[in-house]
């Protein structure tokens, strides 16, 4: 019930912190894996809000997009590398076609980062850096809604209950990993395979 009054209170987007500490406090509560990306998706949407107003200023759509970046490197490697991995190899079709879907449309979203970072967008607030930065927004909150009609359904129609207990378990391993680095695309997170975790040390540091 506290937590349902802070969160009443709340004025502004979740910090970085706050979110690693809603990881520990989902691991521990077993979260269901579908609500717990869903929630990911409601820490993405505070920033894809602000990055697609018109009426938000060069600065706070500045610091949004960083955020937006550390969110999508968290909760986009770590769903990638256990749920669609996951959706790829199933028996059926309409399953691996929404995984395959789902990396394609992540591959972008990277690729639009990594134009992003090289057009300098942390030191500098240019038009074109404005306009790349609500095409990347658009794109994810489109994925985030195709996920949440569609592939999230497919999931469950397609996996067992202790399959997506496994698989939130993983999850929740591998966003840690990501998010106290800040410099994810160096880390290692290890390969995710159902029933055989093989995250390496390195990866808890
Ligand atoms: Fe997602």
């Amino acid at each position: 019930m506290a937590n349902f009054f802070k969160e009443m209170a709340r004025t502004g987007p979740h910090s970085l912190e706050e979110v690693r500490l809603s990881l520990d406090t989902d691991l521990a509560d077993h979260k269901q894996f579908i609500p717990l990306l869903k929630e990911h998706h409601d820490f993405l949407e505070e920033s894809i809000s602000v990055l697609i107003d018109k009426e938000a200023t060069d600065f706070q759509k500045q610091e949004h997009l960083e955020r937006f970046f550390r969110l999508v490197e968290m909760h986009g490697k770590a769903e990638q590398e256990v749920l669609y991995n996951h959706l790829k190899a199933n028996p059926e079709k309409e399953a691996r076609l929404e995984g395959f879907a789902g990396q394609d449309e992540h591959d972008l979203a990277f690729q639009l980062e990594a134009e992003l970072t090289g057009m300098g967008y942390k030191t500098q607030w240019t038009e074109e850096i404005a306009a790349k930065a609500k095409v990347v927004a658009g794109l994810v909150k489109n994925h985030i809604k195709e996920e949440e009609s569609t592939m999230f359904l497919i999931a469950v129609e397609n996996m067992t209950e202790e399959e997506m207990e496994d698989m939130r378990d993983a999850y929740i391993q591998k966003c840690i990993g990501y998010l106290i680095n800040d410099r994810a695309e160096t880390i290692f997170a290890g390969d995710w395979k159902m029933g055989t975790h093989t995250d390496t040390d390195s990866f808890h540091h």
